[in-house]
């Protein structure tokens, strides 16, 4: 099994990386492979509105990295989607991640009963409403939105605050378990 996580922080070695980490700790300890992909180390521009996937099956006719982390999320067992917190909003990147691959999901099928959970960073206050436009793109696409014990957050501003948050971090130990235990369920 394969999990895949797509981390939409601009910040190498930032706080979504290392939460993102620490939810693969659990699952890779479980046997589960993970690949973690930062979309967000260069620009990434949304969707233009051409509607050319709804006309050639379900192909993004940008020429970025789009096509090939969709197929890559298709392929997976499971998607983790990982933003900061910006203006109690997913970064810029991630949302332009959102929208296409939300899209080309839309077209194909090719992520529906996959689980979905949302990570996200936060210094004070909008994580919320970031999880939810994370959870927005898997629940119109029927996908299956993965929790833990507390909203899928953990605080921090500074690379690696967010190893202080202990609540935050045993949020991202329990996320990784369900999403384990899910996954066993799906697969037997
Ligand atoms: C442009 C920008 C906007 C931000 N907006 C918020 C915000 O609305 N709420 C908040 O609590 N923190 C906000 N932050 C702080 C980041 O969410 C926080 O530092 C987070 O841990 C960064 O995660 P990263 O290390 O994975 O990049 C913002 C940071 C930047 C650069």
């Amino acid at each position: 099994m394969k999990v895949v996580a797509f981390n939409g922080s601009p910040r190498p070695d930032g706080n979504t990386q290392q939460m993102i980490e620490k939810v693969f700790e659990v699952l890779r300890a479980k046997g589960i492979e993970c690949e973690r992909v930062d979309i967000a180390r260069k620009p990434l521009r949304g969707c233009t509105a051409c509607y050319g996937c709804t006309k050639n099956g379900g192909t993004c006719v940008l020429d970025d990295e789009l096509n090939d982390w969709f197929d890559l999320a298709s392929k997976a067992d499971a998607v983790l989607i990982g933003s900061p917190t910006y203006f109690a909003n997913v970064t810029a990147e991630t949302k332009a991640f959102l929208d296409r691959v939300g899209f080309l999901a839309r077209v194909t099928g090719a992520l529906i009963r996959k689980p979905l959970a949302g990570i996200v960073a936060v210094r004070r206050g909008g994580a919320v409403p970031t999880v939810d436009a994370i959870n927005h793109m898997g629940l119109i696409n029927q996908m299956l939105i993965v929790g833990s014990t507390y909203w899928n957050f953990a605080v921090g501003m500074d690379k690696g605050d967010c190893l202080e948050d202990q609540e935050g971090m045993k949020n991202m130990e329990n996320l990784g378990e369900n999403l384990a235990w899910l996954l066993e369920k799906l697969n037997t």
